[in-house]
């Protein structure tokens, strides 16, 4: 059975990976209305419905475990971006609080002796490691293209078939 305290902060990070889905998703859009960025637009789509999952196994954590849980409003996400460099940065960005919000929520579930959400909790602990970690690297690279067509072109290309986790 889930404490109130756990439930809550479980509720709030369901919210927070709902934020995640709809951030990506209008990136998505924004690159499908941006010419040439057919692997870039793929891979936010992609990363969306990544985000859509991490929120459905909370979901489900907690209803499985007596909680209840709620489904969240969500703010506007932004719509536009300067170019594909200040995308990707918005989106390391919001991957880093979203690794310290699971961080929280792991030391909160130790403080409370909550085992079994403490072990579930080492899943998003991994995943995000890997997204943080492929964050970096996309910008990394996109520092290096600065504004050289070609190294966009190819930067598109290879996000094509990459998973968001890497
Ligand atoms: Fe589920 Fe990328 O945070």
């Amino acid at each position: 059975m889930l404490s109130k305290t756990i439930e809550s902060a479980l509720n709030d990070q369901v919210k927070m990976e709902a934020e995640s889905s709809q951030a990506y998703l209008a990136m998505a859009s924004w690159a499908e209305n941006q010419a040439g960025l057919d692997g870039v637009t793929a891979f936010f789509y992609r990363h969306s419905e990544e985000e859509r999952e991490h929120m459905l196994k909370l979901i489900h954590f907690i209803n499985e475990r007596g909680g209840t849980a709620e489904i969240p409003a969500l703010a506007q996400p932004r719509k536009s971006f300067a170019n594909v460099q200040e995308a990707f940065k918005t989106l390391y960005e919001h991957e880093l609080k979203v690794s310290d919000s699971i961080n929280q929520l792991v030391d909160l579930a130790l403080a409370e002796k909550d085992y079994a959400t403490h072990n579930f909790l080492q899943w998003y602990v991994t995943e995000q490691m890997e997204e943080e970690k492929l964050a970096r690297d996309l910008n990394d690279k996109l520092e290096l293209i600065g504004q050289d067509k070609s190294g966009l072109y190819l930067f598109d290309r290879d996000l094509m078939g990459l998973k968001p986790h890497g």
